[in-house]
Formats: C-alpha cells, structure tokens, sequence
C-alpha cells in the first residue's frame, strides 16, 4: 500500500473534521507516539473520552477475557455486565436511579429526551413536550441534540425541519420566566464543555433544582463531559450537591470504547418497545466501563486524582500568571480547564505550535484554551506537557 494516510483519509472517509494528519502509533498513560516516532503529551484524553490513560493493561485485558468469550448477544436477553455497571453506577453516584445504555453521549441524551417526552405525556392533564437549555450549550449531532444545543450556527437549513419543542435560555436566571404549560424539562451541563469550559454557580443550580422538584418538572443534567470524575466527585452533580431526574454519561465512562448511559430516578417510565439500541450495553462495552470504573474508584479514594488535578492547577496558574498579555482568565473545575484567550488567532497560533512542540491541547467555544488530560495523568507527564507549552507559547 503506498497510500500515506492522508489520501486514505481524503478519498475514503466523509468531510466532517479539519483533520490534523498526524499518524499516531501507539500510546502509553498520558503520552502518544507517531509514526516517525515523535512523542505527544496528551492534554486531551481524546476529548475527555481516555479517562485511564491509553494503552491501560488493566482495561486491555478486561476486554480481551470477554470478547476471548462473549463480545455481543442482544438486549432481548440479561447481560450480567451491564446489570452490574448499572448498580456500580448507582453506588458511586449514590442517586437512586436505574440507567439504560446507548453508544455515545448524544444518543444517550436522546434517551433523556424521550423519558422526559413521556413523562410529560403521562404524568400530567396536559400534554408537555418543552425542554429549555441554555446558550453556549452542546448536547449533540443528532437532529434533535443539535435542536437541544442552544448555538444559532448550529442550527443550520440543511438539516431541517428540525424537532419542535426546544427552546433556549441566554442565563439560568431567565428560566423561570420562560417555563410555560408545556414545559416538562430543563436540560444543561454544570460546566459548558464545548461552550468555554464554564462552570455555572452552585447556588444558582441548586435554587433551580429545588424549584423544577416543587413543580413537577424535570431536571436533566448533561454529564457527558463533566461526569466520571472530570470534575473530581463522581458526577459534577454529586459536587453541586443537586439531585437531578435524568442524567447522562458517555465519554469517560468507557475509557476509549463508545458506551453512553441515561440514567433517571424515574424507574417505571418505559416499558418495553419505548427504547432500545443494538449494541447499547452489550458485553464488551459494559465489562470495559466496569474495569475503568474500577481503577477510577480506587484512584479517586486514594486521593491520586485530587493530588493530579491541584498539580495540574498549579501548572497552569503559573503558566497564566506568566502570561499575562495572552490569557484574560483561568475557568473549570477538577481536570477539565481552560483558559480564555485574548483572541482567536492567538489560540489557534496555540494550539498549532504547541502541536509542533509536542503537547496536544484543544479549543472550546471562541476564546477558550482547552485541557482534558487523562485522570491518570502522572506529576512527570504534567511537568513534560506544560514545558512544552511554554515553549509553544514563547514561539507563536
Ligand atoms: C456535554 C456534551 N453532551 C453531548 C455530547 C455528544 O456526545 P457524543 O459525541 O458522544 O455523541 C458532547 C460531546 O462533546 C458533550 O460534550
């Protein structure tokens, strides 16, 4: 084959990323190799999706028993690992709730949106469909998650018509007035990943919780990028001392292999032919999601994320401290940081030579210097990434 990468991927796969064409080989905890064996420092965990690092042996050979035995059946019958990451994920967020699997986090939301769909058809004397999100927020690719994410471009003619039913809040403080007889649900992400790395205030949250709880309605919290210790308790809710109805999951909580989860306290909402997915939860997915489970709890209690994430903070307070005439402001919480950028050209100059220096970081929203380093991050890792960096920095 003397294809190089590129052509393979020009010719043959569809146009939906502005690719980077770097071949990477192989890849260990928080550091990936290519092809002429360059080494990365990677600041991104695959958008926050390799929570125990690449090439975790523990994972590899979890997989490797279950599909050397069973990779797939179907949902028409019990799997065990799948009934056990759903009570594992009872346990570790201590919400008394059952979970239903999907493949990915937009699939997963899709999910949260048909319970609160059926919900607000059976649980009222009218009929109520409305789900109200926020601006700068991002639920997903599917038709509707795209409806659901409150981003103007995102919402383009050539895709529609799109679903009814979404509507859009600019802050949490203008929810209250938009609730109307129709609304069932409000759906947000505690900390806007992909709109900025922006957390919301905690107070704010819990007033909001307590008020949709008085009324009937529903809470959704979208944990897709904030859940499975990103931002240092198991859910971004468990931090925010919130009890949601519906939650979502996906990136992290499989290591690298596509699992999604919904999870909600409303237990007898479906019967069966309401949801349902091929591959959601099978064998493989749910036996690696338990093992990375595993390794996080343990990593979590022993305190090493904690110790990893204020590690990482003071990395990166030094490096704005430094940086004054290139960064206004430091935003997020556990691992999942930015840091705003006086403009767009400069985080894309950025991003760019600190590709060329070998550290691997991304963008979020217009301004936004992104991290989302493996949880499993080591102190030699962090040190190596943001030497980088500041050299990066020090060229553009
Ligand atoms: C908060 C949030 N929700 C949903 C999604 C969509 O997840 P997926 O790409 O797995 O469909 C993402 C992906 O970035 C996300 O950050």
């Amino acid at each position: 084959m003397s294809d190089t990468l590129k052509n393979l991927d020009k010719n043959y796969v569809l146009n939906t990323y502005a690719r980077n064409y770097v071949n990477f080989t192989t890849g260990s905890n928080a550091t990936l190799k290519d092809n002429t064996n360059k080494d990365y420092i990677d600041f991104t965990s695959g958008i926050g999706v390799v929570s125990v690092g690449h090439g975790n042996k523990q994972v590899a050979d979890a997989i490797y028993k279950q599909v050397n035995n069973i990779t797939h059946m179907s949902n028409l019958y019990a799997i065990e690992p799948q009934a056990m990451l759903a009570k594992k994920l009872q346990e570790l967020s201590g919400y008394d709730m059952a979970t239903f699997f999907s493949n990915s986090g937009a699939e997963a939301n899709e999910g949260a949106i048909k319970i609160a769909r059926k919900y607000g058809e059976t649980r009222f004397d009218n009929k109520r469909y409305k789900v109200i999100t926020l601006a700068h927020s991002f639920h997903g690719r599917t038709i509707t998650t795209v409806k659901a994410t409150g981003q103007e471009k995102m919402h383009t003619p050539n895709f529609s018509p799109y679903p009814d039913g979404f509507s859009y809040n600019k802050h949490i403080e203008d929810i209250y007035n938009s609730i109307d007889e129709e609304t069932v649900a409000v759906m947000l992400e505690l900390v806007q990943g992909e709109g900025g790395v922006q957390p919301f205030e905690k107070s704010e949250i819990q007033k909001l919780a307590k008020f949709l709880k008085e009324k009937g309605l529903l809470l959704i919290v979208d944990e897709v990028q904030t859940g499975v210790y990103r931002t240092g308790e198991f859910l971004a809710s468990n931090l925010y001392e919130i009890e949601p109805d519906i939650i979502t999951l996906a990136k992290g909580l499989g290591g690298g292999v596509p699992i999604g989860a919904v999870m909600t306290t409303h237990k007898d909402i479906f019967s069966p032919g309401d949801h349902g997915s091929t591959f959601g939860g099978n064998f493989l997915s749910t036996r690696a999601s338990l093992e990375v489970l595993d390794i996080l709890e343990v990593q979590h209690n022993s305190g090493k994320i904690k110790e990893a994430t204020e590690y990482f903070q003071t990395k990166l307070t030094a490096l704005f401290n430094k940086n004054q005439a290139i960064f206004n402001k430091e935003v997020g919480l556990g691992l999942m940081r930015g840091l705003r950028v006086k403009d767009v050209e400069t985080l894309s100059a950025i991003v760019n030579s600190a590709f060329e220096e070998g550290v691997l970081v991304l963008k979020a929203g217009k301004n936004t210097l992104r991290f989302l380093p493996p949880l499993t991050i080591t102190k030699a890792e962090i040190d190596s990434g943001f030497t980088r960096l500041e050299n990066a920095i020090s060229k553009i």
